[in-house]
């Protein structure tokens, strides 16, 4: 491993635990790997447990459970309970399609604090169609359901141009569920998102109308319904500070164990990523390759290193950087500081400069995916509870904490 001079990093806040990528949606904006089968391996219930025991130790406050679709392990309660007794806030990332009132009782009794249901449209018919299936419905009963527990309710809504226009729809929709929280998230372009961009990207014209849209409601509706808006930064001239800064505040550890600074990190190659089946969840964090090596702004070239905002926006997004210019260590060409900002401000333009219709949209599938839980014992580590990890069908979608933080934009 692999720690470097100077003061040793924070500890982290918030995890966020990717339990499957199975998903019977077909969203095309989802930002899981592309490369799904890859993660067919996943962790079993007493790897979970471990993992949040290690994490707890290491100091992480909350977790939440995502994928993919969480409820399609068969063990979640499990899971949930063990992060509780841990003395964990959990939240739940789903798309709802399982979710019924005996499993939600379930979890909330296991100690479930929060849930987020994603929503593609407020209108049925163009919300079954971009899911790939009949979702809907289910998704709406689950948000009852959730409101009747008594837990807090957030509403996930990925905007992209053939939905962005209709946001206000979704802040109706929001208000009739009862919602506590809507997040409105313009499409983050990883995974199949980014597969998909040419035909997901809004116009300017379109960001331009929803700003008085939120802006409004916003104002109609405080102190009873938050509205979080995350803006499509490929648009800006400063980048996002992603993750708050790379392995500085939160961690993600994927199906199979992998352990990453952000949701998409897996795509950077020779990052020296290592397994929770490798080292304990504190080396990961302080000591391994991956967390180090775009830690602080020691790692940064110019123009970053001798900017007044190396230290606000950590030169923006390192998955962004690596996706846009091949090189994960250079300025996030959202930047117009960057040398390939023009590059990007043109495919943009000419992206978005195409008919919505003119690119078809590929739709997310893992009909492939077929599932392994682990049963492995691993020398030197913790406990666990219980023994099998189990599965079976569901829906999916994630996000770790905050708008201005990596969003996974899945189901
Ligand atoms: Fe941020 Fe680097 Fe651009 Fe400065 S040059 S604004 S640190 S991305
Ligand atoms: Fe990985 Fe931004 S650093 S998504």
């Amino acid at each position: 491993m692999d720690r470097p001079q100077g003061e040793p990093p924070d500890r982290p806040l918030g995890m966020l635990a990717e339990l499957t990528y199975r998903c019977p949606l077909r969203c095309a904006y989802c930002s899981n790997p592309v490369a799904l089968d890859a993660y067919a391996d996943e962790l079993s219930l007493a790897d979970w447990c471990r993992v949040l025991t290690e994490a707890r130790e290491l100091g992480v406050l909350q977790v939440h459970f995502s994928g993919g679709e969480p409820l399609l392990r068969g063990d979640l309660t499990a899971i949930v309970a063990h992060a509780h007794a841990l003395g964990l806030y959990t939240g739940l990332v789903t798309g709802g399609q399982a979710l019924t009132a005996a499993r939600l009782t379930a979890l909330a009794a296991a100690g479930l604090d929060h849930v987020q249901i994603s929503v593609q449209s407020a209108d049925a018919p163009e919300a079954d169609t971009i899911a790939g299936r009949p979702a809907h419905r289910r998704k709406l009963a689950a948000a009852a359901l959730v409101k009747e527990a008594g837990l807090p309710l957030t509403l996930n809504a990925v905007l992209h141009r053939a939905t962005i226009g209709r946001a206000g729809a979704l802040i109706e929709l929001a208000e009739r569920l009862g919602a506590d929280r809507l997040e409105l998230a313009n499409a983050q372009y990883y995974g199949w998102a980014l597969l998909n961009r040419r035909a997901l990207l809004p116009t300017r014209e379109q960001l331009a109308a929803v700003e008085p849209v939120i802006r409004a409601a916003r104002e109609r509706l405080a102190g009873r319904l938050e509205i979080v808006y995350v803006v499509a930064d490929l648009y800006e001239g400063v980048p996002k500070p992603c993750m708050h800064g790379w392995g500085s505040r939160q961690l993600t550890v994927t199906p199979n164990g992998d352990v990453l600074p952000c949701p998409a990190a897996a795509q950077i190659p020779g990052l020296g990523v290592v397994n929770v089946a490798r080292a304990r969840l504190a080396d990961i964090w302080f000591d391994s390759p991956a967390f180090n090596r775009f830690r602080g702004t020691g790692w940064m070239r110019e123009p970053c290193r001798s900017c007044a905002r190396k230290e606000i926006d950590h030169g923006g997004c390192r998955c962004q950087a690596f996706q846009l210019t091949g090189d994960a260590s250079a300025t996030d060409p959202v930047c117009a500081l960057s040398p390939h900002h023009a590059a990007l401000a043109e495919a943009v333009r000419a992206d978005t400069a195409r008919a919505a219709d003119a690119t078809p949209l590929v739709p997310r599938t893992d009909t492939r995916t077929r599932i392994r839980v682990r049963h492995r014992k691993r020398p030197g580590a913790g406990t666990g509870a219980g023994t099998s990890g189990g599965a079976d069908g569901g829906t999916g979608n994630g996000v770790p904490d905050g708008a201005e933080a990596q969003e996974k934009t899945t189901s």
